[in-house]
C-alpha cells in the first residue's frame, strides 16, 4: 500500500499515475484540499501536516495499514515566499516533517523529495554526486538540507530532482502549461538561456522514483535527473516542438534580466549526476521526456 502525503500537487499527480500503471497497489492520498472525483485504488483524506491533531489522527489510521510505502510531498517550497517568511517555511518543511517522521517508525519505506537547490552553483558545468558537500545558496535549500538530515539520520530514503516540468495533472496550470499557452496565442514567452539544470518531465520523475522504491533502492541519496544539460531555453524550444508550436516564439534571454517571480537568489546552473540511478535501475539513458531507456 502506498501513502501519499501532498498527492494533490504537481508531482503527486504523476506520482499517482505511476502507481497506478506500474504496481497493483493501492494508494492512500492526503492533503490540505482533496479533490471530489474518485479513482478506482486510490483513496483521499484531508490532513494538514502542520496540525498536530490532525497528524496523530492520521498516523492512528496509517499504522492499520500493511506494509506501508510513504511518499512525503507536503512542502512550502516557493523560494521567493520562503526567503519572506523563514520560520513559516521551517515550520511546515522541517519541524512538521520531522513530528510526522518521528511518529511513523512502523512504515516500511519512506521517500522524500528534495532539490538540486541543495547543492548550489556549478561551476564549469560540473555535475554533482550525491556525495558533494551542500552549498545551498537560498533559505529553500537550507530548508531541504535540513529535511534531508532528518530523513537520512532516521534510515529513509531522499530522492534529489532537479527543475521539474511537464502539462500539470493537479487542476492547477504549471509553467509547461503557461509556455504552451503563450505559444497558442501567438504571444512570445522569454526562457534563460543561460541557466541550466538536468531537467526532467514530472512523468519520468515519478516513474523513476516508483521504480527505486519498487526495487528495494539501498541508497540513503539518489540524484533522479535526465542525461542532458539543458538550459530553460532548450526545454521551451522542446516543448514548443512536442507540443506543434512554433518555436521561434521562445526568446532567449540571460539571467542578468530579473523575470517576475524570480527575485531570490538562484544558483545560475545546478547539473546533477545520475550514475547512481542509472547502476542502480540498470538504465541506458533518461531523456526529459521520452520514457527512460533500460539496458
Ligand atoms: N516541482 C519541482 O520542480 C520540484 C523539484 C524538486 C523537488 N520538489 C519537491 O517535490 C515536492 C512536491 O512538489 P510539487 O511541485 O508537487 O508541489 P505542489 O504542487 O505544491 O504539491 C505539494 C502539495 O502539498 C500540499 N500541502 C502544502 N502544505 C500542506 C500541509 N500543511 N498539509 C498537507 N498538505 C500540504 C499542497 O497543497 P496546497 O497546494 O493547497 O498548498 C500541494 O497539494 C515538494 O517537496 C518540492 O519541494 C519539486
Amino acid at each position: 500500500m502506498y501513502c501519499i502525503i501532498g498527492a494533490n500537487g504537481y508531482l503527486g499527480a504523476y506520482l499517482r499515475k505511476a502507481i497506478l500503471e506500474d504496481t497493483n497497489e493501492d494508494i492512500l492520498c492526503a492533503d490540505l484540499n482533496i479533490p471530489e472525483n474518485s479513482q478506482e485504488r486510490v483513496t483521499w483524506r484531508r490532513c494538514d501536516i502542520t496540525d498536530r491533531e490532525d497528524v496523530d489522527l492520521f498516523i492512528e489510521y496509517l499504522k492499520t495499514l500493511p506494509d506501508l510505502k510513504i511518499l512525503y510531498l507536503a512542502a512550502y517550497h516557493n523560494p521567493d515566499l520562503v526567503e519572506q517568511n523563514h520560520e513559516l517555511a521551517w515550520n511546515i518543511n522541517v519541524t512538521s516533517l520531522s513530528y510526522f517522521l518521528n511518529k511513523a517508525s512502523f512504515a516500511k519505506e519512506i521517500y522524500y523529495p528534495s532539490t538540486d537547490s541543495v547543492y548550489g552553483e556549478s561551476e564549469n558545468f560540473y555535475h554533482f554526486k550525491e556525495s558533494d558537500p551542500l552549498r545551498p545558496v537560498n533559505f529553500y535549500g537550507h530548508n531541504k538540507c535540513a529535511a534531508e538530515a532528518i530523513l537520512v539520520h532516521l534510515g529513509r530514503h531522499v530522492v534529489r530532482f532537479p527543475f521539474l516540468i511537464s502539462p500539470s495533472l493537479a487542476g492547477k496550470p504549471h509553467f509547461y502549461d503557461r509556455i504552451v499557452e503563450s505559444l497558442r496565442n501567438g504571444e512570445p514567452f522569454e526562457m534563460y538561456e543561460d541557466s541550466y539544470r538536468s531537467s526532467l518531465s514530472f512523468e519520468n520523475a515519478a516513474r523513476l522514483t516508483i521504480a527505486l522504491i519498487e526495487k528495494g533502492n539501498p541508497h540513503p541519496i539518489v540524484n533522479v535527473c535526465g542525461d542532458k544539460d539543458l538550459s530553460k531555453y532548450d526545454v521551451g524550444l522542446q516543448i514548443a516542438v512536442r507540443e506543434q508550436l512554433d518555436p521561434i516564439l521562445i526568446v532567449p534571454i540571460t539571467m542578468d534580466k530579473k523575470m517576475e517571480g524570480f527575485e531570490t537568489k538562484r544558483a545560475t546552473s545546478t547539473l546533477m549526476d545520475n550514475t547512481l540511478l542509472k547502476e542502480t535501475l540498470g538504465l541506458e539513458y533518461v531523456d526529459i521526456f521520452d520514457r527512460p531507456k533500460y539496458k
